[in-house]
């Protein structure tokens, strides 16, 4: 329980404040869902970045969240070396949006 209480510190004061508290559980669903999960895990390298990095990378920036939505969708190249991330034309804008928003609720790294 006092481990608990203090994650829920640490997440707080890592996160300012944001919306959302991380939901690996959840976030995972839209992943899989969206299939995402070839390229991108939480926490294991695959072919695209951990997504806990992306979160770490992002964190304080305040409009990363319309940013990753809009290339989650769009795709691209160039932020995390030469690998290309193909369109994602099937995400819809809504679960684009919130799967920005749980990577960005991610917890740095423990
Ligand atoms: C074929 C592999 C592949 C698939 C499928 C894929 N990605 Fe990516 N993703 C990448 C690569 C490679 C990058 C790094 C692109 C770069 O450096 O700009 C990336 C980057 C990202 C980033 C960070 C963007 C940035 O500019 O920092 C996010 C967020 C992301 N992907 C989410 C997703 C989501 C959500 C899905 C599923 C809808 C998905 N990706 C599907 C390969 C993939």
């Amino acid at each position: 329980m006092r481990r608990f209480i203090a994650l829920l510190l640490v997440s707080g004061v890592a996160v300012f404040g944001k919306a959302m508290a991380e939901d690996t559980e959840q976030l995972n669903g839209l992943l899989l869902k969206n299939q995402c999960l070839a390229c991108h895990t939480v926490d294991k390298r695959k072919y695209g970045p951990v997504l806990r990095e992306v979160a770490a990378k992002y964190a304080g920036d305040a409009s990363a969240t319309a940013k990753l939505a809009a290339k989650i969708k769009a795709g691209g190249t160039g932020v995390w070396g030469d690998d290309i991330m193909p369109p994602q034309g099937h995400v819809s804008d809504a679960d684009a949006k919130q799967i920005a928003t749980m990577i960005l609720a991610l917890e740095p790294k423990k």
